[in-house]
């Protein structure tokens, strides 16, 4: 049975994320599998938690179910227990689910584990670099935002609420997270490989501001 819970949880997922925003489709939680798995490499922790919380953390984002953050938590585990997978294991996961959004991240860190630090670093490495950049942009042109409006600054003293409700423009997202997470990688090699899409970033925004202002 638990030798297909991760080829289950995958039909699971691409069924629920049929009609997802291009930013956070299958392919989104696909790549943070992948970044999952290389920071493995080098950092030990369960795989079968890792993997399944990769696949399992954005069953329902909360910016899509109307700030509703209970409904993916509860939907990644009525999947495990309806597939009877081990019930402190089910726990873990769930708990790697709860805390590893970035606007979580405003409260404090509250919960944390090997799995976790994997899962998230993960997470926050797909939205940054060159995927981040086309994500932003997505994001901000699913919910009709602008680009780039000089007259409304980037906020870098956000808190949780705020940040949930900013309607700044998608150029502003760089400077409210998308640059602070080098700094927030938990892992060795997460961090190495943060790195190098952060000096991507920093390229960019470079040549966007040399062109527009
Ligand atoms: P988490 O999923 O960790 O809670 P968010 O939901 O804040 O993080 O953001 C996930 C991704 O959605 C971001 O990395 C970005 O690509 C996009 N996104 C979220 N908010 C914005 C925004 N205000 N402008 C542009 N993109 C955004
Ligand atoms: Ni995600």
């Amino acid at each position: 049975m638990e030798k297909n819970i991760i080829a289950k949880a995958e039909n699971f997922v691409k069924h629920e994320l049929a009609n997802a925003e291009g930013g956070h489709d299958w392919w989104h939680i696909e790549r943070v599998r992948i970044n999952a798995l290389r920071i493995l490499k080098t950092e030990k922790a369960d795989s079968q938690i890792v993997e399944l919380a990769c696949l399992l953390h954005d069953i329902a984002d909360s910016k899509f179910y109307n700030g509703d953050e209970e409904i993916g938590p509860a939907k990644a585990e009525n999947f495990l227990k309806q597939e009877g997978f081990d019930d402190e294991k089910t726990k873990h996961i769930i708990k790697i689910i709860r805390h590893m959004s970035f606007k979580n991240s405003f409260d404090g860190k509250k919960f944390t584990s090997d799995e976790m630090d994997i899962v998230q670093d993960a997470d926050r490495l797909d939205a940054i670099g060159a995927i981040g950049i086309a994500r932003a942009f997505n994001y901000g042109g699913h919910k009709g935002r602008e680009i780039y409006n000089p007259g409304i600054k980037p906020d870098e003293k956000l808190n949780k609420e705020k940040y949930k409700n900013s309607k700044s423009p998608s150029i502003n997202h760089f400077y409210e997270k998308l640059l602070l997470l080098k700094e927030m990688m938990n892992t060795k090699s997460g961090r190495t490989m943060a790195e190098q899409r952060h000096e991507f970033m920093k390229l960019y925004l470079e040549q966007f501001f040399s062109e527009v202002e």
